[in-house]
């Protein structure tokens, strides 16, 4: 089984809508119980919260629910647990580096970097932003995600 981390860093907007992305993807493709999916802030600010509620509104109006997810920070564990952890923005996969255990083999990268057509390589923090930053968030991580499908799917 492969395993998945999505971070950013407050987990209540991005990462969070990139696991839900991600799941509805895995569960259209019959691959939920081969891929393991989570999701992580670099800070610890709104740690147990449910995804904010503009980023769940604009989940849930393309079908995808938010709702049981609750914000965690990353913890050194997850450095061996996850095959993949996938920053959205050059920030946070700063953090991730610095956080990374000297005795880990981390497997870093930008989530943008599994898209090959993405014009930008971050997903732009929306939480200061108006509701056009949710959707330009959707945009993203629903393209990246169906890349990053692409690549598990490549035998390795
Ligand atoms: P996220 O967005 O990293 O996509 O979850 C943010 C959420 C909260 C804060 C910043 C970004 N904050 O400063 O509390």
């Amino acid at each position: 089984m492969s395993a998945v981390l999505f971070v950013c860093l407050g987990n209540i907007c991005r990462s969070p809508t990139a696991e839900g992305v991600f799941r509805a993807i895995l569960e259209r493709e019959g691959l939920k119980q081969t891929i393991h999916v989570d999701s992580a802030g670099t800070g610890a600010w709104h740690r147990g919260e449910p995804p904010d509620s503009r980023a769940q509104a604009a989940a849930s109006t393309r079908g995808y629910d938010l709702s049981d997810i609750r914000s965690r920070q990353v913890v050194d564990a997850d450095f061996v647990s996850f095959d993949y952890i996938l920053a959205m923005d050059t920030a946070n996969l700063e953090e991730l580096r610095a956080l990374c255990p000297d005795n880990v083999d981390c497997r870093l990268s930008l989530l943008l970097d599994f898209d090959p057509g993405a014009t930008t390589d971050e997903v732009p923090d929306p939480f200061y932003g108006g509701d056009d930053g949710f959707e330009t968030v959707l945009n993203l991580i629903e393209g990246a995600c169906e890349g990053l499908l692409a690549r598990l799917r490549v035998p390795h």
